[in-house]
């Protein structure tokens, strides 16, 4: 019951990690929003958690990539009392595509989401937060955030960016009580990557010396941690959470 009383929004918790994370937060005794692009999947998980504890959370739509989404979606949360914190895990990969291949739209869909989707977010989140001077908001990077892999130079570039971002606004925000990190999983077994070939899945496994990729549940428990006051020192930071991928 480590978050009892308080409000957790999640974006796109309608599967993999984020519905991971909506889960454990609500376990723990969290009011969970759950928010998503698609409805059906977000009401699929909000479904999951009220058949735990009836009427307990909520669903509110919203498109990250879209301002006056992201603006309605934060006015919702304050309807329910404070924001205490916010997962912003909402993400667009890209195709496998050489760098001068990658075309503009998709530029405009995986950074637009990522990158500056987790901005708009972020600036909202934090206006809620310094009124009441306390909060957490916790950033899904990744581990190509650190370092690039070939072949995906869009998302590449919006996850560097995030981490990028969870620094700035973590400097700017520590003295006002908010708490800015951001976590930065290897590969993690969720749908997009379940539906690769067998051997694709075999290479991603051979690149991480734990020798299996991680679970959705495993950054949902990492995530927790570093939105909880257990973590109360902990300011800018970026977490890798990938099996020793980004030892070697
Ligand atoms: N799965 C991995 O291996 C892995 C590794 C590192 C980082 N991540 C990051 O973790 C986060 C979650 O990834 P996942 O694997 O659970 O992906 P996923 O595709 O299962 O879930 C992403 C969710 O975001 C939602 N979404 C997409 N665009 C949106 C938008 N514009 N507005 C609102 N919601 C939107 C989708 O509807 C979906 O429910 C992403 O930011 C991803 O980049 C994933």
């Amino acid at each position: 019951m480590q978050f009892l009383n308080k409000n957790v929004l999640i974006t796109g918790a309608g599967s993999g990690i984020g519905r991971a994370t909506a889960i454990e937060f609500a376990r723990r005794g969290a009011r969970v929003v759950v928010s998503d692009l698609n409805d059906s999947d977000g009401q699929a998980t909000l479904g999951m958690l009220n058949a735990a504890q009836s009427g307990a959370h909520v669903y509110l739509h919203a498109d990250i990539r879209r301002d006056e989404d992201v603006a309605k979606l934060i006015e919702g949360c304050l309807r329910l009392g404070n924001l205490d914190v916010a997962v912003n895990n909402a993400g667009a990969p890209c195709p496998p595509l050489l760098f001068e291949d990658q075309t503009d739209a998709q530029w405009d869909i995986t950074v637009g989401t990522n990158l500056r989707g987790t901005w708009k977010c972020m600036q909202h989140e934090i206006r809620a937060m310094r009124k009441v001077g306390r909060g957490s908001i916790v950033n899904l990077a990744s581990v190509v955030g650190l370092g690039a892999l070939p072949a995906m130079s869009p998302y590449v570039a919006s996850k560097f960016g995030i981490v990028g971002l969870t620094k700035a606004a973590a400097l700017e925000c520590a003295a006002a009580g908010i708490r800015v990190n951001c976590i930065c999983p290897g590969i993690i077994a969720t749908n997009i990557v379940n539906a690769l070939p067998d051997e694709a899945k075999k290479m991603i496994v051979g690149m991480h010396p734990i020798g299996r990729m991680g679970d959705a549940e495993e950054v949902a428990r990492a995530i927790c941690w570093m939105a909880s006051d257990d973590a109360s020192f902990l300011v800018g930071a970026h977490l890798t959470l990938d099996g020793g991928y980004s030892a070697q």
